[in-house]
């Protein structure tokens, strides 16, 4: 199957890649069927391995059987101890971007060519503890970093704020290296934060609970976030 990666998408388009941790797992290819049909852009699927972080999900079998109900790209989240051991069994499975963390036991180099070699677009993403600093000697490389404004492990939690301003930093970093790579944000977004992230420069929202549990239906939940279209800095939706 022909892959689209995140280098077919510009950075000055906001894109909504709802999180299935929130779904009926029991209901996956309706989930996805639903999130098509609702406009998301993309799919977001959180892979544990209950050692990275205290919580297990979906492993490349599941992932495959997905692939079966829906043409988006899927943006695979990976929260494990040895992402090097699992990029190319997801991305035969029908992963499109893959991200990992930088505090997992890998060379991210190596990572990030591996990801590249399968085709797939590489993210690097770090917990809300992790400095922004950290990503530095990969960022030049990747073409999406992704923050997370929750502690990795489960959906539904609290947005932490603070992560805002470390959003406008590798914001920052990214344009001062000239690179166009994209940030997406993910954990505890809603319809009340969504617009300070994307003027903060997250380009591409994860939400979960906002979207499958959203009370006014996915399709209302999917358009209320792409309203923040009009909040992402002026100098890259002009571009
Ligand atoms: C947490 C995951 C998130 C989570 C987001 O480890 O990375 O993708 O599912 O869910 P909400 O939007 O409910 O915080
Ligand atoms: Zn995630």
């Amino acid at each position: 199957m022909q892959k689209h990666p995140l280098s077919e998408f510009k950075n000055n388009r906001l894109l909504v890649s709802p999180s299935v941790l929130a779904c009926d797992f029991a209901r996956l290819g309706a989930e996805l069927e639903a999130a098509e049909e609702a406009e998301a852009d993309m799919i977001h699927l959180d892979i544990m391995d209950g050692h990275f972080v205290p919580n297990i999900t979906l492993g490349p079998p599941i992932v495959a059987s997905m692939r079966k109900y829906t043409g988006l790209p899927f943006d695979v989240h990976l929260m494990l101890v040895h992402p090097d051991r699992y990029v190319e069994p997801f991305a035969k499975a029908g992963a499109d971007h893959i991200t990992f963390h930088i505090e997992s036991e890998c060379d991210p180099a190596a990572v990030i060519r591996q990801i590249h070699e399968q085709g797939c677009s590489a993210g690097i993403t770090l917990k809300p503890g992790t400095p922004a600093s950290a990503l530095e000697p990969v960022l030049a490389d990747v073409d999406m970093v992704l923050v997370m404004s929750v502690e990795p492990g489960f959906g539904g939690q609290k947005f932490q704020p603070e992560m805002l301003r470390k959003t406008s930093e590798i914001y920052a970093m990214l344009r001062r290296i000239g690179s166009r790579a994209h940030i997406e944000i993910d954990g505890g977004i809603t319809h009340d934060n969504v617009r300070d992230a994307a003027a903060a420069g997250a380009n591409v929202i994860v939400a979960g609970t906002a979207v499958f549990r959203a009370s006014e239906g996915i399709r209302a939940a999917v358009a209320e976030l792409h309203e923040a279209q009009k909040s992402l800095p002026k100098t890259d939706s002009e571009s």
